[in-house]
Formats: C-alpha cells, structure tokens, sequence
C-alpha cells in the first residue's frame, strides 16, 4: 500500500533537467570538449553534479586534476544558477500541481528526493516550495543516486516505511535508487521506458499516474 509519494525534482516537477543539459554543453563548449550530446545527458540525469561532469569529461582528450574538476563543476554551476534567473511557476512540468493536490486529498504524504544542491532555491522560485511534507536533496546526502540514500532520508523524515513509498523519477540511476531502497518507483519523462519500474506514464498529468492510487 503507498503512503507516500517522492518525486524527484529536474525533469520530474520541474522543467530544470534542460537547464542542466545546456549548462553542461556550454561548460564543454568553452573548454573545446567536442561530442558531448544530448544523450549522453541521459547519464547525467540524477547522478550528482560530480558524477555528471565525469560524463562530460569521458569526451575530453586529456586527464583533468581533482582540483581542475572542482573548478568546472563550480563554474557549470555558475552557469546554471544564472539560467536560473527567470525561473518561476511557468517551469513546473503538466500536472504536478493537480497531482500533489490530489494526493493531499487522498492523505498521502509527499516528499521530493533530489541529488540537486539546488533544490530549495528550484521549490522558492517555481511556487512548489512548502507544498511537500518532507524535503532530501543534495545537501542532505554523502551518497548519489542509484544509491537509494536521498530516498531512504525522505522516508525517515516521513515517517513512513520504505516499502510503502513510491518513487517518482525521470533517471534510470533514480529509478535504481527507488528499487535498491526497497520502494516502489514510477518512471516518466525520459524514463519512461525503464523496464525496472513498476509502473510507466509520459508525465504527472498522464491519467495512468492516478490510476496507481
Ligand atoms: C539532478 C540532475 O537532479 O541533480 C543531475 O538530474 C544533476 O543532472 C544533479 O547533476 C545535481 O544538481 P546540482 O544542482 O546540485 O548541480
Ligand atoms: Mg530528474
């Protein structure tokens, strides 16, 4: 029986995921890092900022020191957080809103679980902030998803057992996560085809989400 509802934040609530991808091509751009594409992001999409820039490196034609690495993830933050200026309620993705709405209606709890450091800076700026029960991000864990640690936090700040929680990811790495914590995961967006979930819809406004419940 689900209890509770995490969702995860880029690409699942809010329409950031883009946002990162065109940082990231940009950071490589300007450090002549050719062949960085628009699916090699797939492999970014809920691992942390770290384990994306490394996506972005396996196309560099050198080795890059612990200390230059450091300076490209805060620089391709840099150019995140700026196209992060406009941000307002216009980017939360089709039907998060009704759904949460709806969830609250039925008494279940919701939580979101993201690896962004960003997240309370995303949920001001977008409206969603102060809508949810619980909130784990980034700036909670020492571990990245596929590990199912920002998960297993979400729950705990819960309340609610593990196996009565359903993950809400648009990552394979995310959905990995959900089912290594033992929850239930629902996969959309970009992951919409991940045949480790339970179950599958386009997006939160897809009629197959509610039908869960
Ligand atoms: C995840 C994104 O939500 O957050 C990843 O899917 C991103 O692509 C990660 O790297 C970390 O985000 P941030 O904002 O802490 O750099
Ligand atoms: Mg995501």
């Amino acid at each position: 029986m689900i209890k509770a509802v995490i969702f995860d934040l880029d690409g699942v609530l809010v329409t950031t995921d883009e946002l990162h991808y065109q940082a990231w091509k940009q950071l490589a751009e300007e450090e002549g890092i050719t062949g960085f594409m628009r699916e090699d992001n797939l492999r970014q999409r809920g691992v942390s900022r770290m384990a994306s820039l490394e996506v972005v490196l396996e196309k560099a034609d050198r080795q890059y020191s612990d200390k230059e690495k450091a300076a490209l993830a805060e620089r391709k933050n840099n150019i995140y957080v700026a196209s992060l200026a406009n941000l307002d309620k216009s980017a939360v993705l089709d039907g998060a809103f009704e759904f949460i709405a709806f969830l609250k209606e039925k008494n279940i709890e919701t939580a979101v679980g993201s690896a962004s450091k960003n997240t309370p800076l995303i949920l001001e700026k977008t409206g969603l902030a102060g809508l949810f029960d619980a909130v784990s991000c980034g700036l909670d864990t020492q571990k990245s998803k596929p590990d199912p640690e920002v998960f297993l936090i979400a729950a705990d700040r819960l309340g609610v057992p593990y196996e009565n929680c359903l993950v809400i990811e648009d990552s394979d790495a995310g959905i990995q996560a959900a089912k290594a914590g033992g929850m239930y995961a629902l996969a959309v967006g970009a992951a919409k085809e991940n045949q480790q979930a339970d179950y599958r819809a386009a997006d939160l406004a897809d009629e197959a989400v509610r039908g869960i419940f």
